[in-house]
């Protein structure tokens, strides 16, 4: 079974950072994709930052930070990524700009690459034609911060080959994470169980159960979650949260995924969470307060 040597990341926003940084971290040189020069400098500021505060927590030591910044690159040239033994996409949670990608790929990428997608809603088999290689397309998918969190689900499609998916599976374990296999069935396991909660959590905002800040401490001392749904929301991402619930309401047709009013309304007013500066709470204030949200 031939080994990953190489790998691709293509987008270099939250997740493909994270990704990024876990894979030049375990020794994989890695090459990031973004859209634009300022963007990969944006993503090569991301891990630095990260690095940084691993060093300060005595996580991270100098030699490994050097290591993985010795390993990464980041280019805007997809042509440049075309020698990766594994490519891992983390662009929007969109199919069309995935596909649109995929298909790209499978023009310049060896036969023989692995194609990953880090989706967090969409089934894989939707890329599989696409990726012109349904035996070697598979989902890793990662959990936010990646450096941090321990968990990858990796799916295999109904064409998946079952040595693409032990490939992936070394990969995995190669970077020091603990996977689950996971059917192709849109959420996963984990969203399958996380978006309903975050989406009843706005649910109750929006009926007044509660405050932002009460809701958020209730499930933090009350049922022992690290942080609490709004915090959880604006750490994913309120873009991204609401293009998932949307995938998984189209999918699923029960209005336990649909994306509550509330949530598109910030959307729409560019309030996405900690990426934008401003979602359930504004991080210009230390500590960051809770918005206004004309409840
Ligand atoms: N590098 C390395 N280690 C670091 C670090 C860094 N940059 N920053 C912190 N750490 C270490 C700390 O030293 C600490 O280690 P110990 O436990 O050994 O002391 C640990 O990481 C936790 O750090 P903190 O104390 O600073 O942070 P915390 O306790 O507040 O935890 C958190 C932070 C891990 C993010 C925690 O709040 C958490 O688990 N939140 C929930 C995250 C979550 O649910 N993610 C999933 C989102 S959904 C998703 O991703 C899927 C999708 O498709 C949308
Ligand atoms: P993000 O908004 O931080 O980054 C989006 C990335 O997409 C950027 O690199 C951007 O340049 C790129 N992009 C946007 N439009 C593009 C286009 N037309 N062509 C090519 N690239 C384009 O998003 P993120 O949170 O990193 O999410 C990326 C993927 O990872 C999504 O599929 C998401 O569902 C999934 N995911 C997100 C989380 C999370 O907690 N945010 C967790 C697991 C998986």
């Amino acid at each position: 079974m031939k080994k990953i040597r190489k790998v691709g990341v293509l987008g270099g926003g939250l997740m493909g950072s994270g990704i990024a940084q876990v894979s030049a971290a375990a020794g994989f040189p890695t090459t990031v994709r973004e859209v634009s020069e300022a963007l990969g400098e944006k993503s090569r500021l991301a891990i630095e930052k990260s690095l940084a505060k691993g060093i300060e927590r005595g996580k991270v030591t100098e030699a490994e930070r050097s290591t993985t910044l010795g390993n990464l690159r980041f280019v805007t040239d997809l042509k440049e990524l075309a020698d990766s033994d594994l490519f891992i996409e983390a662009v929007v949670e969109d199919l069309d700009v995935k596909n649109s990608l995929w298909s790209q790929l499978d023009q310049i990428a060896r036969p023989d690459a692995i194609f990953a997608s880090n989706t967090s809603s969409l089934t894989i088999i939707a890329m599989a034609t696409a990726s012109g290689r349904p035996d070697r397309m598979l989902g890793i998918h990662f959990f936010n911060p990646v450096p941090l969190m321990k968990l990858v689900e990796v799916v295999r499609t109904i064409t998946t080959s079952e040595e693409t998916e032990q490939r992936a599976l070394d990969f995995v374990r190669a970077l020091g994470k603990e996977p689950i296999r996971a059917k192709d069935s849109s959420g996963f396991v984990v969203n399958l169980l996380l978006i309903p909660y975050m989406i009843d959590a706005i649910k109750a905002l929006e009926s007044n159960v509660a405050s932002v800040e009460d809701i958020d401490k209730g499930m933090q001392l009350g049922a022992g979650h690290p942080m609490g749904p709004f915090t959880l929301l604006d750490f994913v991402g309120l873009d991204t949260v609401y293009k998932i619930a949307e995938i998984m309401f189209t999918e699923y047709r029960e209005s336990r995924y649909a994306p509550p009013p509330l949530l598109r309304r910030m959307v729409l007013a560019g309030m996405l969470g900690r990426k934008s500066g401003k979602g359930f709470y504004d991080y210009s204030f230390n500590p960051p307060r809770v918005s206004s949200l004309g409840l």
